[in-house]
């Protein structure tokens, strides 16, 4: 019951926060400030278009990707030229290994332009060659995330990616292979797909703990609307019911050996170097490059153009690609560094009133006592920790939160009718798989 109501509410909060304006075009907000930002990329091709991603993907062209590519660097000397200074950067897709040399050159010049520290990168297991590997090695690669979702053989068949990637013995020899070559090696897991039964899960769970993998990210099933109707034909119907009951199991396999570094994100105790988390958890404001792309930048809310045509033809114009913004007020910016912060499982309250100068609790004092008494928090001076139930809590909130921007892309892609986001006729099914 309660689990419901922290969904509708979220559901409601995250479509009106992510109603942006459009019409008008965006200008970049001024950052030329020390403050450590990363640089999110975003690369949209893959070669296989599984069926419940929701993403902003398309199939692969090479010459098309190869413009992209080009496109891309010349957006990078863009924020390098407003004076943009960036510590980090994620590569995420789509799949960015797609031509593994376009993305060296892409990384070697943002090297160049910024002193970065760390850099992390999306691949699936098609790409995990002995020369890729090395080409992004060379590329100072620290972090790759690999895109298993399921071991289970015929899982994989029914979203589509058995033919493509291959089997689960495969991916978990592959996996294998690559482990120690990159500071943290992580593996994209997926729970709760349509006929995902508590023993195939457990299946998986004792695969990873065999590799002894190094981070598990284990997302929950979120698609957005059009993507759940979609998949009813294919994969079958999303119960969000029994999503609690598998994340319990997933936690009570992992908790001896693995920390949280986020709500669904584990990694391993005593990993030999400090891991990599997700963007979201490390940075409190990243810029998004690539066409579709999601930035958060002094309380600003922006998007790149999901068209990938008009992508590389503004850049070519020396234009940037943003389409559309939205400013978020102080006090949506102070709902989602909670959000933010909690969902990396610990939360600094001093440093939060500092931020917002005494008003973070005044602000947010009824989420702050309703989270409260559902039994969400506990208190060691001075950070505020989720407790296994907040822990839940926080994996609704977030999978709502990209629902509800996988909804934005839908409506940005132009793969909704106008003025419906997250609803829409059924009648219109159709007409929206053929622009899918
Ligand atoms: C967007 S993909 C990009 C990298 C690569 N193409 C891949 O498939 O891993 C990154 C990860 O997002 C996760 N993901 C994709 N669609 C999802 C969905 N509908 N619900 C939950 N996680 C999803 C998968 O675990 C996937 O590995
Ligand atoms: S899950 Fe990865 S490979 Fe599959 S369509 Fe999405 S981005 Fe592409």
């Amino acid at each position: 019951m309660i689990n419901q109501i922290v969904t509708k509410i979220a559901k409601r909060q995250f479509a009106r926060a992510l109603k942006f304006e459009e019409g008008i075009e965006p200008e970049l907000p001024s950052c030329a400030d020390e403050k450590p930002r990363l640089l999110y990329i975003h690369i949209p091709f893959c070669e296989e278009l599984c069926a419940y991603c929701s993403f902003h993907r398309v199939r692969f062209e090479e010459e098309l990707t190869r413009k992209y590519f080009g496109a891309l660097r010349r957006e990078i000397t863009l924020y390098r030229d407003r004076g943009y200074k960036f510590g980090g950067i994620y590569v995420g897709g789509g799949t960015p290994t797609v031509l593994v040399e376009e993305l060296a050159e892409v990384l070697a010049l943002a090297r160049k332009s910024f002193a970065i520290k760390e850099i992390s990168v999306e691949t699936n297991p098609n790409h995990l060659t002995g020369r890729n590997m090395e080409i992004l090695r060379q590329s100072g690669v620290n972090r790759l995330s690999v895109g298993v979702q399921t071991f289970n053989d015929d899982l994989l068949k029914k979203i589509g990616r058995y033919e493509k990637y291959g089997a689960g013995d495969d991916v978990a020899q592959k996996l294998k292979q690559i482990m120690g070559l990159f500071d943290t090696v992580n593996a994209d897991m997926i729970f709760n797909f349509p006929g995902q039964t508590q023993q195939m899960l457990g299946d998986d769970l004792a695969v990873l703990l065999k590799l002894r993998m190094e981070q598990i990210t284990f997302y929950p099933l979120m698609t957005s609307t059009i993507t759940q109707r979609l998949m009813e034909d294919t994969v079958g119907k999303v119960n969000f019911n029994r999503e609690h009951k598998l994340f319990k199991l997933i936690v009570r396999k992992l908790e001896s050996d693995y920390e949280s570094s986020s709500a669904w994100c584990f990694s391993r105790k005593n990993g030999r170097q400090t891991l990599i988390d997700e963007y979201v958890v490390d940075y409190d404001e990243y810029a998004g490059l690539g066409s579709g792309a999601i930035g958060y930048l002094a309380g600003v809310c922006l998007a790149n153009t999901f068209d990938i045509n008009e992508y590389i033809a503004r850049l070519e114009q020396g234009r940037l690609p943003l389409t559309a913004s939205r400013k978020f007020n102080l006090r949506d910016q102070m709902s989602y560094d909670f959000m933010m912060k909690l969902f990396a499982t610990k939360m600094d309250v001093a440093s939060l009133e500092q931020k917002y100068g005494g008003k973070f609790l005044k602000s947010l004092w009824k989420e702050m006592i309703a989270f409260i008494l559902a039994g969400s928090f506990r208190y060691f001076p001075p950070d505020l920790y989720l407790t296994p139930r907040g822990r839940y809590f926080w994996v609704i909130m977030m999978r709502e939160f990209f629902i509800a921007v996988n909804n934005f892309r839908d409506y940005c892609r132009g793969v909704l009718p106008k003025g419906a986001v997250g609803s829409f006729p059924i009648e219109d099914i159709p007409r929206i798989k053929e622009r899918i």
